[in-house]
């Protein structure tokens, strides 16, 4: 076991946690001793990030659940929490859809399909999440996306959803801050090997652009989430509620709009 943080015994539920930036972080909990759940709609990567888990020591199970269905939601906290043995310490949720389209090209139910999982679905995690949460100590961390506040063409469903997953996350930590629950957001920036990056950039070329674009000049890497969430999860930053927490080697200060622009007028050359 990893000794960066310690969160020994630790309840971790990661509701989208079955591949990329969030199973990353589902396995940097592992790593750090917690027991951890994790959640999606896929039961074949359900099984398969359970395996990983447990070979990286850890007490782990799945739970198959879509984010847009309420009512599985709270299925899926309750068989979470009775694997547990208890309620919540941690909380993070990051299901999430994206493809590019201009708005001109999106049926109303593309449009849709985005806004149920990202926004909707931010909202049954939280609603249905709150009466398993340990009160007082429990922290929450909802997963955002830089389009949250860079507008980027082909992004406007993404953009809109995860905007207001960013006012879901400053809201609560105002609404549960009385029960000593903390709720931050972390802003992943472009990270290599995910299906995000493979459907927003591409090409080699384009990936190797956007990392050219960062100040830091890489992407990032899972563990550089995984490390931002244990930060903010750690007993010490107790006194840390309402962030959104950009972990994008400092993307975000350059606006990321002419590597974006790039981005999306690739993307309009490549049509489904
Ligand atoms: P990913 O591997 O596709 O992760 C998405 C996860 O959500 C998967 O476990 C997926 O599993 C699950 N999911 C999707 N729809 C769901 C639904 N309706 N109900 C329940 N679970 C659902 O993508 P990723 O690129 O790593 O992105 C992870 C998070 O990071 C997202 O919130 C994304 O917006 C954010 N982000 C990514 C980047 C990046 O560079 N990739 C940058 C900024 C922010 P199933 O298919 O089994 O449901
Ligand atoms: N351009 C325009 N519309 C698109 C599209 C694209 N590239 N891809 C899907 N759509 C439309 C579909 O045509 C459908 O609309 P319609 O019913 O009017 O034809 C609508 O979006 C829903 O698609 P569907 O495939 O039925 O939805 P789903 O619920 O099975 O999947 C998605 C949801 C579309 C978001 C799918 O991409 C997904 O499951 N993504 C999860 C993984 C992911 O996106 N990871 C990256 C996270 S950053």
């Amino acid at each position: 076991m990893s000794t960066t943080f310690n969160f020994i015994r630790k309840n971790v539920f990661v509701v989208g946690g079955t591949s990329g930036i969030n199973f990353g972080i589902a396995s940097g909990f592992a790593r750090w001793g917690a027991n951890v759940v994790v959640a999606s709609r896929k039961e074949q990567k359900v099984a398969n990030a359970v395996a990983e888990l447990k070979a990286l020591g850890a007490s782990a199970n799945g739970v198959t659940l879509d984010v847009r269905d309420y009512e599985q939601v709270e299925d899926g906290f309750e068989s979470a929490c009775k694997f547990l043995g208890g309620d919540i310490d941690i909380l993070i949720s990051g299901a999430a859809g994206n493809f590019p389209a201009r708005v001109n090209d999106m049926s109303p139910n593309a449009i849709r399909s985005v806004l149920e999982i990202d926004l909707l679905g931010t909202f049954h995690v939280m609603r249905a999440g709150f009466n398993y949460l340990k009160k007082p100590g429990a922290s929450v961390i909802n997963i955002s996306a830089p389009q949250a506040f860079l507008p980027m063409a082909h992004q406007a469903h993404v953009c809109a959803a995860k905007a207001g997953v960013d006012m879901v996350t400053r809201t609560l930590s105002m609404e549960w801050g009385q029960d000593g629950v903390r709720v931050n957001s972390i802003v992943p920036g472009p990270i290599a090997g995910t299906e995000g990056m493979d459907r927003l950039s591409p090409t080699p070329d384009l990936q190797a652009a956007v990392a050219k674009s960062v100040p830091l000049k890489r992407l990032g890497e899972f563990h550089d989430i995984a490390h931002a969430a244990g930060m903010l999860c750690a007993e010490e930053s107790s006194y840390i509620s309402g962030v959104v927490l950009p972990v994008d080697g400092g993307w975000s200060q350059t606006g990321a709009t002419s590597v974006m622009d790039k981005m999306s007028r690739m993307l309009d050359t490549i049509k489904p």
